[in-house]
């Protein structure tokens, strides 16, 4: 019985896994992947999948942080005329998948093993209901700094290891005349680099309490305070016409030296790749000081949808592609990201890479390893673009004190849990 059983389920998973003559051979995909180290990373995941005979229908929602993105997906989800899959973060997978629009790869990750490659972490947010909903195609980071080596070479600054060391580095270079920190004034990417800042100023701990467990205590202390009387430190070091400016226009003044640094998760790192630089000898990647041993992440998952049954051997196509181990090299070595499987070698990865890499194994095994509340890895969207507005306005003078901000903080992730 067992074994008629056994075989049947077996006949089952192959019937499903094989392409049938009329299957639509395209894969259709909405993301915000426009930048140009982002378009090159995407450039490998479509010549991979051409060679398997499926053509691409390009969704890009340009915008980064992906709010524009998600608003195109909606839409599209609305209409019932759902992409085969969508580029996104964490707990927007899960969103869907609760509202029942996410398609089942389970077949797919059992045949393949991806329960054994890829981290718990990530799991927790491909996997819902004991279903795979997404396949994880990176790991990011966004406690970096991305500093130009020939202008750090020429202030004499070395690797800042604490936030007064940063504050002290900042003054060197605005010292010389140039922008000490390159910003870009949009919601998203003041909250990603806020998180970091949170995670020096209170220490992993705090980080966890307040960013992942929402606890109200945390959210309200004086060290959260503190936190934003940092931010508005670094704020000093802005230049004038931040407001607006696109993340990847941030990278290019550190890339040209028209700036020292970016704080910014290592997708930054995708157009220094671009750029044709080097690590160790164009740039420098550090840790955001006080916060080495640990990781804030974010995963690009490509969410699948439950699609008209033809459409479904492009999405199993798109998903094995996707988890293969040697895709999984070849794009995130340009992506500036780390490998969502445990097993794959660093071997092609540039320094950066391959610290990426071993970070990420540390803070897994220690207990280090925070989802990041700007990118939709500490609570659902509707909490984080809460947080993500309030620290706006803190840097944008809309809020103007400290206090404020930790009131208003912890009213708005109230007022959206
Ligand atoms: C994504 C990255 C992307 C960045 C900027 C992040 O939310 O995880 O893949 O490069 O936004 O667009």
């Amino acid at each position: 019985m067992m074994r008629k059983l056994m075989m049947a389920a077996a006949m089952l998973a192959t019937t499903a896994l094989t392409a049938h003559a009329d299957d639509v051979k395209e894969v259709q995909m909405l993301h915000w992947w426009t930048s140009g180290g982002e378009a090159a990373a995407l450039n490998v995941l479509k010549q991979d999948l051409a060679t398997e005979g499926y053509t691409w229908k390009d969704v890009p929602v340009a915008g980064g942080g992906g709010d524009a993105a998600m608003t195109a997906l909606k839409a599209m989800v609305a209409a019932g005329n759902p992409p085969t899959a969508s580029q996104m973060l964490g707990y927007t997978v899960l969103d869907y998948a609760e509202a029942g629009k996410m398609g089942d790869l389970t077949e797919t990750a059992v045949a393949e093993g991806w329960d054994k490659a890829v981290p718990a972490a990530l799991q927790k947010f491909a996997v819902y209901d004991g279903k795979w909903v997404a396949a994880p195609v990176n790991v990011h980071s966004v406690n970096w700094l991305w500093i130009n080596k020939a202008v750090m070479d020429k202030i004499g600054g070395t690797e800042p290891k604490t936030f007064d060391d940063f504050i002290a580095l900042l003054d060197k270079a605005k010292a010389a005349g140039v922008t000490p920190l390159a910003l870009g004034g949009q919601n998203w990417q003041e909250a990603t680099m806020f998180d970091s800042v949170v995670l020096s100023t209170g220490g992993p701990e705090f980080y966890k309490k307040a960013f992942n467990d929402l606890d109200e205590d945390a959210l309200k202390s004086d060290t959260m305070k503190k936190s934003f009387d940092n931010l508005a430190k670094l704020k000093t070091y802005v230049d004038p016409n931040f407001s607006g400016r696109d993340w990847n226009l941030a990278t290019a003044m550190v890339i040209n030296g028209d700036a020292l640094v970016q704080v910014m998760g290592d997708w930054a790192k995708g157009e220094f790749v671009a750029a044709k630089k080097v690590p160790g000898t164009d740039f420098l990647c550090y840790r955001f000081p006080g916060t080495d041993g640990s990781v804030i992440y974010n995963s690009d998952m490509f969410g699948m949808f439950d699609v008209p049954d033809d459409r479904k051997a492009a999405q199993i196509a798109l998903a094995k592609a996707t988890l293969s181990k040697s895709f999984q090299s070849a794009f995130n070595v340009v992506k500036g990201s780390v490998p969502a499987r445990t097993d794959v070698p660093d071997t092609d990865f540039d320094a950066c890479g391959k610290k990426g890499i071993a970070d990420l194994k540390a803070a897994n095994e220690g207990g280090t390893l925070f989802g990041s509340f700007a990118q939709g890895y500490g609570a659902p969207p509707a909490v984080a673009n809460a947080y993500k507005d309030v620290v706006s306005k803190f840097v944008h003078g809309q809020i103007t004190s400290s206090d404020q901000a930790v009131d208003e903080l912890v009213k708005a992730i109230d007022d959206a849990k």
